[in-house]
């Protein structure tokens, strides 16, 4: 399975996304972080900025919940036509419940886990799921350096996807970048976001092409 680079805009110029959209046009999708200082110590933007980028994208939209109440709030953001949507294990009351919804609305489902949460007690409800999403970074912030304890999580779910023949994308957020990425594949995952990796760079294409192919090296010769 090819590499997919998805740049998280975390790191864009909030009054000037759609100009930003255009300097990544060749990323496989585009992570947009939405973050409601509370189940984060941070805020960026909701569901009408999300609906706005949306209508204007170039790529499709990777939507990666950090709010409470996803329960309620999830479904809005598939109803918006965005191609996945990602919520925490932690803020979910009912994650196969949500994952069933997003899925009947026709979007693609996610589950995310923070660094210090356990894949074991989820092993069982991944087939609800279309992709996984290991945090290597507290959520909340770009630009932090990645948390080596949570690549075990990596190479667990990769092992479950392999025996279980599962069809979901292994994703992994925080810290990824040039020096970090060919191991991180190699590990297992398939699907980088990278937010400040890419939008630090004076080329973003370019940053987004040389990721891809670290990573898709690595996984060429994971066997
Ligand atoms: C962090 C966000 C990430 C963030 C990654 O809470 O979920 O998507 O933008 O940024 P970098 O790649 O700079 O760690
Ligand atoms: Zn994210």
């Amino acid at each position: 399975m090819p590499a997919r680079i998805n740049p998280s805009i975390l790191s864009a110029d909030f009054v000037n996304f759609e100009r930003d959209f255009g300097s990544i046009a060749n990323a496989d999708l585009i992570h947009v972080d939405v973050m409601d200082n509370n189940f984060v110590p941070n805020l960026t933007f909701g569901l009408p900025m999300v609906s706005r980028m949306q209508e204007i994208t170039p790529r499709p939209l990777d939507v990666h919940l950090m709010i409470s109440g996803v329960d309620k709030w999830a479904r809005g953001y598939a109803e918006a036509g965005v191609f996945s949507v990602t919520f925490h294990a932690e803020a979910a009351e009912n994650p196969v419940g949500i994952a069933r919804e997003l899925r009947s609305i026709g979007a693609r489902a996610g589950l995310a886990l923070k660094p210090g949460t356990d894949l074991e007690q989820y092993l069982d409800i991944l087939h609800e799921f279309d992709q996984l999403l290991i945090m290597t970074v507290e959520p909340g912030f770009g630009g932090q350096a990645l948390i080596e304890h949570t690549l075990g999580k990596v190479s667990q779910a990769k092992r479950k996807i392999d025996q279980e023949k599962l069809d979901i994308w292994l994703q992994v957020d925080g810290g990824i970048d040039e020096t970090n990425i060919e191991r991180v594949a190699k590990l297992g995952a398939d699907t980088f976001v990278a937010g400040s990796a890419v939008f630090k760079a004076i080329d973003r294409a370019a940053q987004i092409e040389h990721l891809r192919n670290l990573a898709n090296a690595a996984i060429s010769h994971r066997h």
